[in-house]
């Protein structure tokens, strides 16, 4: 498949990399076509790996994945366009963090809302899943826990774009739990904040949710 990062950070370059290594074709997207970090990324993974514009890789990809600052996500969601996201899984794996103000971070959107459903009411006509915002970057693909594959939980308005995103989900190596439509990434997004105070308090960021059954 061809598929969209928008954002080079670690999560962009991890989730482009690991889609790379199950033989997907893969656009990094920035702001700058020329972006250092989109085109140095692109030449290490080879050549189904390439890097853009935001609009370039929104337009190339079958499925977009949104890895960019969560402040700039209606900045980045506009760059991409609307009509190059239009009837398309758009991968949310953002968290609206507020890093002002010293300490662990806050949510800067809580309570009646949340990041991903900005990214909803931005994008309407694309099918946006909340996943991979409650696990830090180096965990996100084949992730290796004595306790078996963790969980990722999972939400958007789209019940055919969960199933898709839990098939992706699978291919990586995740669990799924699905907790529906996309305003349960009111609840989603703060368990980034637990998984970051969980990391402080613990000492230890090799860490993931798994939701136990019986
Ligand atoms: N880090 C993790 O382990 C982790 C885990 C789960 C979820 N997340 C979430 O995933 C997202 C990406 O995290 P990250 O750590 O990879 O990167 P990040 O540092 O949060 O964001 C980097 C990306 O945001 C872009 N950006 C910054 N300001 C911008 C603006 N004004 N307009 C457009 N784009 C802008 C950067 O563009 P340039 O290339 O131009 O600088 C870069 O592509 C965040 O929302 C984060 O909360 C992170």
């Amino acid at each position: 498949m061809r598929i969209a990062i928008l954002g080079t950070g670690v999560v962009g370059k991890a989730l482009g990399q690991a889609f790379i290594t199950l033989g997907h074709e893969v656009k990094m997207g920035s702001r700058d076509a020329k972006n250092e970090k989109a085109l140095a990324w692109a030449k290490e993974m080879g050549p189904r790996a390439s890097a853009g514009t935001f609009a370039d890789a929104a337009a190339f990809g079958e499925i977009v994945l949104l890895a960019t600052l969560g402040a700039a996500n209606e900045s980045a969601l506009t760059s991409a366009g609307a009509a190059n996201l239009r009837g398309k899984i758009l991968i949310d794996t953002t968290n609206p963090l507020d890093t002002t103000g010293g300490g662990p971070p806050k949510l800067a959107v809580a309570g009646n809302d949340s990041g991903g459903e900005r990214v909803q009411r931005l994008m309407p006509e694309a099918l946006v899943v909340k996943a991979f915002n409650t696990v830090g970057a180096p965990h996100m693909f084949r992730p290796d826990f004595a306790g078996g594959p963790p969980d990722m939980f999972i939400c958007g308005n789209d019940p055919g774009a969960r199933k898709k995103v839990a098939s992706l989900l699978a291919d990586f190596g995740w669990g799924v739990v699905d907790v529906g439509g996309i305003e349960s990434s009111r609840y989603l997004e703060p368990m980034c904040i637990a998984w970051v105070l969980a990391g402080i308090h613990g000492g230890n960021w090799n860490q993931a949710f798994k939701l136990l059954r019986k």
